[in-house]
């Protein structure tokens, strides 16, 4: 703690803390964007976070990215996770496999010797499929778990980026483009104001409820993350931000 005091973290946390309006700020050294393993130091204090807030039968919920692939590879066990259960927020999104909350949730979970539940939803359903699927008892069971979880964690990506990554169809595309999306979470698009400009329709947890769920934490970082993050906590001041220093110094600065 004596090292992040002399290197300044503690302020910038401070400050970002106080700009943002946020519940707490969590930043640590190097850039992400520079630096592979400064995903994992926010997954390692992700982690630590986590941690303190467990108890008892806790449900958690996470999201898919590579962010949140890193916080599951620092996940270590814990006598504390026997009673947690761990399960997807959203159904698919149109991430590769390696990206998809359900098997991020499934690393975390192993890795936390903890217990997990997943989504068995196919990423592009009709309304009508969508009506049917979510009706059916197994998947139900699954979607009431999610919607009792009191702990979320997500990542936040640049609109642009990620929209790109999930192969969005051009219609989709052109509004998201349109309408100046520049962040992502969750599979819902937010211009700088913080206002959703578009959603990718899947089951599971939707805006509404994570403004209800007693901890959220977003995990997200790198200088290029910066307009995104200011972008998407807009709107998400009861939460907890764990970034990084690239991101926390384009985040003070005018
Ligand atoms: O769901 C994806 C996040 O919004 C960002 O993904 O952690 O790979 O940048 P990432």
């Amino acid at each position: 703690d004596m090292m992040r005091e002399v290197l300044g973290l503690k302020e910038l946390e401070k400050k970002i803390k106080n700009r943002l309006q946020l519940r707490d700020v969590i930043v640590v050294a190097g850039d992400s964007d520079q630096s592979p393993w400064v995903k994992k130091e926010m997954g390692r204090a992700c982690v630590a976070r986590i941690k303190e807030l467990l108890e008892g039968n806790t449900i958690v919920a996470v999201t898919g990215g590579t962010t949140l692939a890193a916080v599951a590879e620092m996940m270590t066990p814990d006598s504390k996770y026997r009673d947690v259960l761990f399960v997807p927020a959203r159904g698919g999104l149109g991430e590769d496999v390696k990206n998809q909350a359900n098997t991020i949730c499934a690393r975390m979970a192993e890795k936390a010797m903890g217990r997990y539940r997943l989504l068995h939803v196919p990423d592009q359903l009709s309304h009508e499929t969508y009506q049917s699927i979510i009706e059916e008892p197994a998947i139900k069971e699954v979607l009431d778990l999610i919607k009792a979880s009191s702990i979320v964690i997500h990542g936040i990506g640049d609109a642009k980026t990620m929209a790109e990554r999930r192969k969005t169809a051009p219609e989709e595309m052109e509004k998201i483009e349109k309408n100046r999306a520049v962040a992502e979470a969750f599979g819902y698009y937010f211009d700088q104001e913080g206002k959703v400009v578009h959603k990718v329709n899947t089951v599971g947890i939707q805006l509404e409820d994570v403004q209800k769920v007693k901890h959220v934490i977003a995990v997200a970082g790198g200088a290029s993350k910066a307009k995104a993050i200011k972008a998407y906590m807009k709107q998400a001041h009861h939460s907890v931000l764990i970034t990084d220093e690239g991101a926390a110094k384009e985040l003070i600065r005018d």
